[in-house]
């Protein structure tokens, strides 16, 4: 089947490099120049495992093709995939500015009949507004073409995404036309032949159980690290906790680490997004609000324990730090916690060198040259001349250092561990003193050291 990706960001080059794969002719769009220059030189502008080379196979094949002409685009496709950004705006609401402007682009390009497929994440009522975009455009023409509008939300895992994409939990299609829901059928059939994956819905259910997700899993995060916060205070160990409450079914082992917070360029906006359409209806969101705010307040924690245990005064203080990215397998950096932290121990007159397998580039393109951010080639280079080791993505290759010559390179054995990722009597078994997240007892000691 023909279709066409506008945004070739992660979502839509998964999405296009995934339908080409399974033999549709795609067209990915996007207004970013320089990026479908690159793409079109077989440079892939992001990292994802496994994307270059479904990427590569498929251009090759001539089943995928990059594009910044519009008019290519809206001819191309049966399917015009929205997979465009919708980044938080002032007021925590989602901007729809770019999802519009796509509205626009088909509506003043469009001559026969089209399925508009919403795959970004977009507030209750999006569909409504994209309809009456294309219908305004085309109105403007004086055309009158027919078309229908799908929500279609995403759910890929950044860093396991063309696995989620290939074998998908679920494939949620809102519409309120049976002849689209069909249609989407056909397209997603590659993808259903082990069991029926296809849930069909409402256009506004569709489009709020993008959030409902989001938000919950959220919620998971942010009330383990609630309990990690109390556990501290109480002298447990969250760890504990963590396994004893899973192996209950109703909760489950999933998504219940305590951490320095979630970031990533989906579950915060998203939390805030949903908030603000609850206080837009005129229903305050206490708890997605309260998510909000306990994620906001560890995204601290990591600094206020090293604060803590250079007595207030880190100026002129290194700090090595492992991992940049929101997480594991990923270069995406936006709303990361290494952010938070490495903003904060800047403002405290701290140094900090950074090591990440996949995320220094962006770390580069965000944060320029500054002489009190290095960024480090390898684990090791980033220990070089650091007072202290902080760890905020648990990316694998952190998960059993040398922990004798951990030691030997740093001024004081101290690590910071924003994941977890450590037996804390084992590393106090090297002689190192432990910060985690929730694991109280061992947080007085250090103190009372
Ligand atoms: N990243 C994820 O893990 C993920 C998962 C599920 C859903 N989503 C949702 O999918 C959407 C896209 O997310 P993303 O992470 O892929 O974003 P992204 O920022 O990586 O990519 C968006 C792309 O859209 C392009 N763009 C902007 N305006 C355009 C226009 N008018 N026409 C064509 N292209 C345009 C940008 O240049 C950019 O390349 C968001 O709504 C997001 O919430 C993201």
């Amino acid at each position: 089947m023909r279709m066409t990706i506008f945004g070739s960001g992660y979502v839509g080059l998964v999405t296009g490099a995934c339908m080409a794969e399974m033999g549709n002719h795609v067209v990915c769009y996007d207004i970013d120049e320089e990026k479908i220059a690159r793409l079109n030189e077989g440079d892939i502008p992001i990292y994802e495992p496994g994307l270059e080379s479904y990427i590569a196979r498929n251009t090759e094949a001539g089943r995928l093709e990059f594009t910044t002409d519009v008019k290519k685009a809206v001819d191309h496709g049966l399917f015009q995939f929205i997979a465009v950004g919708t980044p938080p705006d002032e007021d925590g609401s989602a901007d729809l500015k770019h999802v519009l402007a796509v509205a626009r682009s088909i509506g003043e390009n469009m001559e026969e009949y089209r399925v508009v497929v919403d795959k970004s994440t977009v507030p209750v009522g999006t569909a409504d507004k994209v309809e009456a975009e294309i219908a305004a455009s085309l109105e403007k023409r004086g055309k009158s073409v027919e078309f229908d509008v799908v929500s279609n939300p995403e759910f890929l895992k950044e860093g396991a995404a063309i696995g989620d994409f290939m074998k998908p939990d679920r494939i949620i299609v809102g519409t309120n036309n049976p002849r689209t829901t069909e249609l989407l059928r056909t397209l997603y059939e590659p993808f259903n032949r082990n069991h029926d994956r296809l849930i069909s819905m409402d256009v506004r259910s569709a489009e709020l159980t993008k959030y409902a997700a989001n938000a919950m899993l959220a919620t998971k995060i942010s009330f383990m690290n609630e309990l990690a916060n109390l556990a501290e205070r109480f002298g447990a160990d969250i760890e504990n906790v963590r396994v004893g409450i899973g192996s209950d079914p109703r909760i489950g082992y999933h998504f219940i680490y305590p951490g320095c917070g979630y970031g990533g360029s989906c579950f915060p906006k998203d939390v805030q997004a949903l908030a603000r359409s609850a206080s837009d209806v005129g229903f305050p969101a206490v708890l997605l609000n309260a998510v909000e705010d306990v994620n906001k307040r560890q995204k601290q924690v990591l600094f206020d324990k090293i604060h803590r245990h250079y007595h207030g005064d880190l100026s002129g203080k290194t700090v090595a730090l492992w991992g940049l990215a929101f997480k594991p397998n990923t270069d995406d950096m936006r709303e990361a916690s290494s952010r938070d932290l490495m903003e904060a121990l800047w403002e405290a007159g701290a140094t900090v060198r950074a090591y990440d397998a996949e995320a220094r580039d962006e770390a580069r393109r965000i944060y320029g040259e500054r002489g009190d951010l290095v960024l480090c080639d390898s684990q090791d280079e980033a220990l070089e001349g650091a007072d202290c080791l902080a760890i905020v993505t648990e990316w694998r290759e952190f998960r059993s250092p040398d922990f004798e010559s951990l030691k030997a390179a740093l001024a004081d054995a101290v690590i910071f561990d924003g994941r977890n990722l450590y037996d804390p009597t084992q590393v106090q078994h090297y002689g190192f003193t432990y910060y985690g997240i929730g694991r109280g007892d061992f947080i007085q000691r250090s103190d009372d050291a």
